[in-house]
């Protein structure tokens, strides 16, 4: 029971996340773990060729394999109806493949065996007769007419080109960069990643033959979504799917799309009538799950003498690889991209999006991302920097003189968002007075004088999670709104059930902190469950940072919902009328008689046994939220960085992020997702890439080709904190798990090019890796007669 000296740990607490004791002890349950009586494995066959004509497949050596108990291919797929799926972006995917392949790594054939291992030596068993044709590895090259089609699967399909997607006002921004003093440009690839989560993708389908009762283990960051769209593909009534998403290690988007192993494993399991596991090795991963960026970018900012901006103009070309499966909101062809503006005051603005299909695996997801924005404010961080060398400006000062006022919000986007709240000058001037900027600028000076390759780059990103709302947000139709369930015991203790599913982020300490908050009951008496689609609310589940804008607000909602019915028994209890009830962190007082009080445990369990007469017994409630808008959290990154001249290295020297979330429900908790964010910005910036040779393999397929930096490259983050809450949040806050891998990638490099500037180099595209930067210094003094 809450004593009166015992402090509620609620809002703006460092509690230990309570998850953390099952992590540390090895006690977690990931989808691995689950082994289930009678369970069969499944390995699957991948193509080798990136793009090739399928002739026939013959498992029957694979089949004659003792301990081999079925050989899945498309053909039989196809005689269920399952040998394509849809994909988030309402396309069209091969689960396994009937025609073609048409990217390394596609899934062609699978088996189901006794154990791991016969499978995996049966698939080698499995012949398969491929016809190679071109491969299509560059999406310039795909929408040339003279390209061969990927989808000749589509009918009227008679080019390689998807989608035109158009934002903004074209007119205005013409008019815009006709009056225009200066015009900067840059032209910039955001490479092709990985979210490259520790534990990989894989589920245990479990289909009672007996019941029909069909339920899937599965590494599933939206397991309610995942069991609707299961529904209405395969036409079994949802009440009888099961998805369960125990432990999850990492998801960052790579766990949102449904994978066609998840398909071939269900189907397999209700065909054979046993439960059927399949787990991912590290490299089918890397070449066949969720891929992430791959955009070609062009932008153009217009801008007046004085430094002020008057313009943007950005087009694309996204790869989007054999099938379009981009995570992304209905309405938005290549997601919130057009939050391109970002922090500025620009008045107008024109995106022009383009995407087309190429001999690569399929993704687009929302790589710790609201679906796109992170390419946006990489383009618009890189172009500011460079409009500002160009006009001869301090990049700090261009920022300044054009970011969005504080009394200018909630403001509306030249490509119509209306940000929420923002206070970007008090970011980016507590983050300059960090890293003593003006003072580093002299330093710097100094350095170049002696030679040597200092640089200060910056990046003030804004930022847009929480989707969304009802009017504009659906996935496949399905909109997106989220729910909490809360029910309090009769000893004052509590359950929470929510819809959203977390991968690591701490929501089972944070959401219990939300309820403390609103309550008064403690953290640690506050159970949170998720991950279950039978014991939990529905919702769209966990990505884009939108768990604690749109399911933490169903949380606060419901625990007010269940305290209103609190108060009406406190005031039964207290023999007073309701109006005449206080409430203060679990305790509900007399007004003017302070003295006079009863607890949230008294009331809980009176609620059971003492109700006013006519009152339902019980203390619960359900709580669905749809956000009235997005939120929109920001910051400013400074990094700086010293360049070996002879070698191209580059390391940071300092990381300062200041980051404004709104309210901080757990600091050390955000601290935490801020670090992680920084770490993966910079691995994106620095080394992380997926690439393909001219014949479409895969570079990149384990981790000696893809780089994830360990702690041995990671930097040392300074983190620091502005509150500007979210106006229509109920508590104030706004997203913040993907906020630094948003905005840092465009801090580091714009540090780099800072730093070799003055040679003439004005971009390295990213990986920024110590042998392009060497080559582009080697260029530019070759240029200068050096
Ligand atoms: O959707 P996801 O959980 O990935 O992202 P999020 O909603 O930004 O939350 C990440 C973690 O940070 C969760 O445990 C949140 O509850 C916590 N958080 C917080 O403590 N304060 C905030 N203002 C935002 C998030």
């Amino acid at each position: 029971m809450a004593s009166e000296t015992e402090e509620i740990r609620g809002l703006g607490h460092r509690v230990k996340r309570k998850e953390d004791d099952r992590f540390i002890q090895g006690k977690g349950t990931y989808v691995d773990d689950v082994k289930l009586p009678g369970m069969l494995h499944m390995a699957i066959l991948r193509s080798p060729y990136a793009h090739a004509k399928l002739n026939g497949i013959d498992g029957s050596k694979a089949q004659g394999l003792p301990g081999v108990v079925a050989v899945v291919t498309g053909e039989l797929m196809a005689q269920h109806n399952l040998a394509w799926m849809p994909t988030l972006s309402g396309d069209t995917q091969a689960v396994l493949a009937t025609d073609k392949v048409r990217f390394q790594g596609q899934e062609v054939a699978a088996v189901i065996a006794e154990d791991l291992y016969t499978a995996k030596d049966a698939l080698e068993l499995i012949l398969v007769d491929y016809e190679p044709l071109e491969p299509i590895v560059t999406p310039q090259r795909a929408i040339e007419e003279s390209a061969p089609i990927i989808r000749t699967d589509k009918e009227g399909q008679t080019s390689n080109h998807i989608y035109h997607w158009e934002s903004g006002d074209k007119d205005a921004t013409d008019e815009a960069f006709g009056q225009a003093d200066v015009v900067v440009s840059l032209d910039t690839h955001y490479p092709r990643s990985h979210p490259a989560p520790v534990e990989t993708c894989g589920c245990v389908a479990d289909v009672n033959p007996a019941t029909g009762q069909a339920t899937i283990y599965m590494t599933s960051q939206a397991p309610h979504a995942i069991r609707t769209v299961f529904a209405l593909v395969t036409g079994l009534p949802e009440e009888k799917i099961r998805i369960v998403s125990p432990d999850i290690g990492g998801g960052f988007g790579n766990k949102v799309p449904v994978y066609p192993g998840y398909v071939v494993a269900t189907a397999a399991s209700l065909l054979l009538g046993r439960p059927v596991k399949w787990i991912e090795d590290r490299t089918e991963n890397l070449i066949s799950t969720g891929f992430a960026r791959d955009f070609h970018m062009h932008g153009e900012m217009a801008l007046k003498k004085d430094g002020m901006m008057t313009g943007l103009r950005v087009s694309l070309l996204a790869d989007e690889g054999a099938f379009h499966a981009d995570a992304q909101p209905s309405k938005f062809k290549v997601g919130l991209f057009h939050i391109v503006t970002g922090s500025y005051d620009l008045p107008a603005a024109h995106v022009a999006a383009d995407g087309a299909y190429t001999n690569k695996a399929p993704g687009g997801v929302a790589y710790r991302c609201s679906f796109r924005v992170t390419e946006a404010s990489y383009m618009i961080e890189r172009l500011v920097q460079n409009a500002a060398y160009e006009l001869g400006m301090d990049p700090a000062d261009l920022r300044l003189k054009n970011f969005i006022k504080k009394d200018q919000f909630p403001y509306t986007s030249a490509t119509g968002f209306v940000y929420d709240s923002g206070d970007y000058h008090g970011a980016m001037n507590v983050a300059l007075e960090k890293v003593s900027y003006r003072e580093l600028r002299k330093e710097q000076e100094e350095a170049r004088a002696r030679g040597e390759l200092v640089g200060i780059g910056l990046a003030s990103f804004t930022e847009i999670v929480g989707a969304g709302p009802h009017k504009d947000y659906d996935i496949l139709g399905l909109k997106m709104s989220d729910g909490a369930e809360l029910r309090i015991h009769p000893t004052g203790k509590a359950i929470l059930k929510i819809s959203v599913q977390t991968q690591g982020q701490g929501h089972e300490t944070t959401f219990a902190q939300i309820v403390a908050e609103e309550i008064g009951i403690q953290p640690e008496d506050i159970k949170v469950m998720h991950g279950d689609t039978d014991n939990t609310p529905y919702g769209l589940g966990t990505y884009a940072s939108r768990s604690t804008p749109v399911s933490g607000a169903a949380t606060a909602m419901v625990a007010r919902r269940v305290r209103e019915k609190a108060a009406k028994i406190a005031a039964h209890l207290l023999e007073v009328s309701e109006e005449d009830i206080e409430f203060s962190k679990g305790r509900f007082s007399v007004r003017g008689a302070p003295d006079k009080v009863v607890t949230i445990q008294d009331v809980a369990f009176a609620a059971y046994t003492n109700f006013p007469d006519g009152m339902e017994p019980g203390l619960e409630g359900v709580y669905y939220y749809d956000p009235p808008n997005l939120t929109f959290p920001f910051g400013t990154y400074a990094v700086v960085v010293d360049v070996d001249p002879e070698t191209g290295v580059w390391k940071v020297r300092r990381m300062v992020a200041v980051d404004d979330c709104g309210v901080r429900i757990n600091p050390m908790i955000v601290e935490g997702q801020i670090h992680g964010g920084l770490c993966e910005g910079y691995g994106t910036a620095a080394m992380e890439l997926i690439t393909f040779d001219e014949d479409g393999n895969c570079i990149g397929a384990n981790f000696t080709d893809y780089l994830l930096p360990t702690a041995w490259e990671t930097p040392r983050f300074e983190t620091f904190e502005t509150v500007t809450p979210s106006p229509h949040h109920p508590i104030g806050a706004k997203g913040v798990g993907e906020s630094a891998t948003v905005g840092s990638p465009a801090a580091y490099v714009n540090a780099v090019v800072d730093a070799l500037w003055p040679l003439g180099v004005r971009n390295i595209d990213m990986p920024v890796t110590p042998a392009k930067v060497w080559e582009a210094i080697q260029t530019a003094k070759g240029g200068s007669g050096g």
